[in-house]
């Protein structure tokens, strides 16, 4: 019915795996935009792994979708209505405007699609997702040539950006694809040195061998999109000083939601609290052991600073007490008495 609106909405919010039950298309007279407005025909929205946390109501840098909302997206299209200085029927613009085919959106959250983009370039390559490749790679990873990168979901648009600007940069580039396909359009299309299947391995140790194999030299910079297999078979490949800018773990996005304890849970706050993760070893740090002291000592002697001992009694309870200061038996430093 093309004389209808017709868009997605969220009709309940899954508890584990969303399946299209969660979703309703619903129809709706077009409206007019109003003062200021234009009414937009939507050519094409983006659909997003950030979207599938939308659809959850815990606690998120973005509010969720409402049950009975329209699900949110960029799209682009064409306007064929306009109450807006500077906007006119025929520009195409890109905007949110959901997963619907008609939206209509103030003009200051309309952008006009420059001549010669292709329309749907401004949802990928040129647009969020590309953006995001190149500012995670170039202000996190801080890429050095000569280095070694892997990224997840390295065909699509983020991480075949984040491919190709580090390889632009002089680095050896690893992909980690599904499938044989996607394998070789990274290599082929996206130019990556190499490729791992991470469907093609039944364990994490299988994957880790072949990342290993396919990293020589180790990893410096782990693009973080995936999480799931791929992150636990990175982790122990990576250099000292390596950088993972983490921006998303889609492996853990549909049917993760309810485990607040785990590993999944962990990570992803890393990302929704916009987390750095840096690894350190204080013996790097000696030369800064000088201010330490003439900050803390004098704390400490005023009483300012608090400090407790758990006191392991004779020298053979000490196996002991070092096992169960790992599980957490101990209440404050803990020593043994000999
Ligand atoms: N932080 C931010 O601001 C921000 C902005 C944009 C995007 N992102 C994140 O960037 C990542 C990539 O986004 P995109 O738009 O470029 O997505 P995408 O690559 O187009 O689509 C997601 C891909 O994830 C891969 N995947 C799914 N399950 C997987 C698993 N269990 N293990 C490994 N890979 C798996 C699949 O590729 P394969 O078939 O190759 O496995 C899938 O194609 C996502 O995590 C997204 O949330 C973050």
């Amino acid at each position: 019915m093309a004389d209808q609106l017709r868009r997605i909405t969220l009709a309940s919010r899954p508890q584990g795996d969303a399946t299209t039950e969660h979703f309703a298309l619903e129809t709706s007279d077009i409206p007019e935009p109003g003062a200021g407005e234009a009414l937009v025909a939507v050519d094409h929205f983006s659909l997003d792994p950030y979207m599938r946390g939308r659809m959850d109501d815990g606690p998120s840098y973005a509010e969720p979708v409402a049950v009975g909302a329209t699900m949110g997206a960029q799209g682009v299209g064409r306007v064929i209505a306009s109450r807006a200085d500077g906007l006119s029927e025929g520009d195409v613009v890109t905007g949110m405007t959901g997963w619907a085919s008609h939206a209509v959106l103030p003009a200051e959250q309309l952008t006009k699609v420059p001549d010669g983009v292709p329309p749907t370039a401004v949802l990928g390559v040129l647009g969020m997702p590309g953006f995001t490749g190149w500012f995670g790679l170039t202000e996190i990873g801080k890429p050095k040539a000569g280095e070694t990168l892997v990224v997840g979901a390295a065909t699509g648009p983020v991480g075949s950006m984040v491919g190709q600007l580090a390889k632009a940069y002089g680095l050896r580039t690893v992909a980690v694809a599904g499938g044989a396909d996607k394998c070789e359009m990274a290599r082929e299309v996206y130019g990556f040195d190499a490729a791992v299947d991470h469907r093609a391995y039944g364990s994490v140790s299988e994957m880790r061998k072949a990342l290993d194999e396919a990293a020589p030299d180790g990893i410096d910079i782990y693009f973080e999109n995936v999480g799931g297999k791929t992150l636990e078979a990175v982790l122990p490949l990576m250099n000292t000083f390596g950088r993972i800018p983490v921006c998303g773990m889609v492996a853990w996005y549909d049917g993760a939601g309810d485990v607040q304890t785990t590993m999944p849970a962990l990570w992803r706050t890393l990302l929704v609290k916009r987390m750095a993760v840096q690894g350190f070893i204080i013996a790097d740090h000696w030369d800064r052991f000088g201010a330490f002291q003439s900050d803390v000592a004098p704390r400490v002697n005023k009483g300012e600073i608090e400090w407790r001992e758990d006191v392991a009694k004779g020298i053979e309870s000490a196996p002991q007490a070092f096992l169960d200061m790992l599980k957490g038996g101990n209440t404050g430093k803990q020593i043994v008495a000999v």
